[in-house]
């Protein structure tokens, strides 16, 4: 089956995720993000694709990463919730340490499932940070796990 990663929220962290997985072969789809320049950059960046909406992103990727600030998260998956029928099946993820993957509110009735996946990682540089990811601890809300 194939897994697209897509990005909401071209930061820091979207664009250190996406280029780490971009050079190791993981196909990502692309960036959607508030401002459309951050996201094309991020595309960019990333070679893959710069989405002008969230619906058509969410249409090409099988996972979901939301990369937007903390307070920010809850809103967008509310936003990704109004997407019926094209958000079903969908993995959704967030990189947030402070939140669980409970912000994801309601997931199941949506066919979808919610990950929290934190790097412990200060992620400075959108441009060089994605170097360090292979020596990066990610911890969700009960296990570590080194990449
Ligand atoms: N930085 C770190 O050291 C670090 C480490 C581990 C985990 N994290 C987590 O990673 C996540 C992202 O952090 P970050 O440091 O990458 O933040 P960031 O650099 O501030 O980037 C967040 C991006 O989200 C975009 N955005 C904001 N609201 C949005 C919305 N409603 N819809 C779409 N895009 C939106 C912003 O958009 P525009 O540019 O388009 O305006 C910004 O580029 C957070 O959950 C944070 O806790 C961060």
């Amino acid at each position: 089956m194939r897994m697209r990663i897509g990005f909401i929220g071209a930061g820091k962290v979207g664009f250190s995720m996406g280029k780490y997985f971009a050079e190791h072969h993981i196909d990502v789809s692309g960036y959607y993000s508030q401002n459309k320049d951050s996201a094309k950059e991020a595309a960019d960046f990333t070679k893959t694709k710069y989405y002008e909406t969230i619906d058509e992103l969410v249409r090409d990727s099988e996972v979901i990463f939301i990369t937007v600030p903390d307070d920010a998260i809850g809103q967008v998956w509310e936003q990704l919730k109004t997407l019926q029928p094209e958000i079903k099946d969908k993995i959704i993820c967030h990189c947030s340490g402070v939140l669980s993957s409970k912000i994801f509110s309601d997931i199941s009735a949506y066919n979808c499932s919610g990950l929290s996946i934190h790097p412990l990682l200060a992620v400075s540089s959108k441009s060089q940070s994605y170097k360090e990811i292979s020596n990066t601890l990610f911890i969700d809300n009960c296990e570590t796990h080194k990449n």
